[in-house]
């Protein structure tokens, strides 16, 4: 096993520890941190051409978005610059420029850690001129970020449950962010929720109605048959480019790929997990930020943890029931802090 960078808190470099003893025997280089962060770029590369049709569970977070952007509008000034900090292929950067806020944004910063996603992005906000974008991607851009601070906004979608050293970067966060600004965690896993039995019971419900409807499609039994070509996931498709470019020596277990890409999300919803936190609890996140901090909005979505269950209409109902029933438990979360 590899020495972490001495840089980590002890969080992440139990994290990695923890990842490390369970993938050293697949690898053919240390599992430390840039071991870490290739598995990542490799996953997300494949995934940028392909990510807006795949990620249709993001559609979900916009009326969070919005919500928390109409509340915002009164607390923000005029003039405002902002960093989309893992843009992806620009998600939140264009709920905020479509937003009530929109006509405020002077300056958008956008950062990814993979150039292949920072490239979509690049391409898409090509729609908004009257704005000054500035693209960073990878781990040098990454240092440059630091001289464009601070932001009235400094945004993550979806990306903190990537982060095995979230905790790192929560402490480095405030001194991104302008006295008076924010910071938007969106789309992020919601720690009630693995908590919550009734909501894991109904999930699961949903998973077994799943496969039965799923058994009953041709395509299940032609793929059976042999007669319809399986297309290889993304996890696989991962797991040969890491064989081909030499990081594995054999091939690696799906669940720890996926738990190396998605560190802070429970798989199978239990709370046995083999690193990684539960998901994220706003007050935690808060104190983590810093005494001064406070989560200013709340939202949570997903009563069912399965983006599916929405297209089917008596699902969708009882989705509706579930959510007035717990509504701050729902499997995804948006949250506003704020000094
Ligand atoms: C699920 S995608 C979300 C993308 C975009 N924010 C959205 O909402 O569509 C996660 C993104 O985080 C990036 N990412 C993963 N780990 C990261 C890290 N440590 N620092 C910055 N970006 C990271 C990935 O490259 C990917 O583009």
């Amino acid at each position: 096993m590899s020495t972490p960078t001495p840089s980590l808190s002890t969080t992440a470099r139990q994290v990695l520890a923890d990842i490390a003893a369970k993938v050293s025997p697949y690898s053919q280089q240390p599992v430390d941190q840039a071991f870490v962060e290739h598995v990542s770029n490799v996953y997300h590369g494949m995934e940028a051409a392909h990510y807006d049709e795949y990620e249709s569970s993001i559609a979900d977070a916009e009326e969070a978005w919005q919500k928390a952007l109409h509340f915002l509008a009164q607390r923000l000034p005029q003039r405002i610059r902002v960093l989309d900090y893992g843009a992806g292929t620009g998600f939140a950067s264009l709920q905020m420029l479509q937003s009530a806020i929109g006509p405020r944004i002077a300056e958008l910063v956008c950062f990814d850690l993979s150039p292949a996603m920072i490239e979509m992005c690049r391409e898409k906000m090509k729609a908004f001129p009257q704005v000054r974008f500035t693209f960073y991607a990878d781990v040098a851009g990454r240092e440059a970020l630091r001289q464009e601070a601070p932001f009235h906004i400094v945004a993550t979608n979806a990306v903190l449950h990537h982060m095995y050293d979230v905790n790192d970067f929560l402490k480095q966060l405030p001194a991104m962010v302008h006295p008076d600004g924010v910071y938007i965690a969106g789309h992020e896993p919601n720690r009630p929720f693995y908590y919550n039995a009734v909501l894991l019971k109904a999930t699961r419900q949903f998973q077994v109605y799943k496969r039965l409807r799923r058994r009953l499609s041709p395509g299940f039994w032609l793929q059976k048959l042999g007669a319809k070509a399986v297309t290889p996931s993304f996890i696989q498709r991962t797991i040969d480019a890491l064989l081909a470019d030499g990081s594995l020596a054999r091939p690696l277990p799906h669940f720890y790929v996926q738990k190396m890409i998605d560190v802070h999300v429970p798989w199978g919803l239990g709370l046995d997990q083999p690193w990684g936190q539960i998901g994220f609890s706003s007050s935690e996140t808060a104190t983590q930020l810093g005494e001064d901090w406070k989560a200013v909005f709340t939202a949570s979505y997903s009563h069912i943890k399965d983006a599916e269950a929405t297209h089917h209409w008596w699902w969708k109902h009882r989705i509706s029931k579930l959510a007035d029933r717990y509504p701050a438990d729902g499997a995804d979360a948006l949250v506003v802090f704020g000094r």
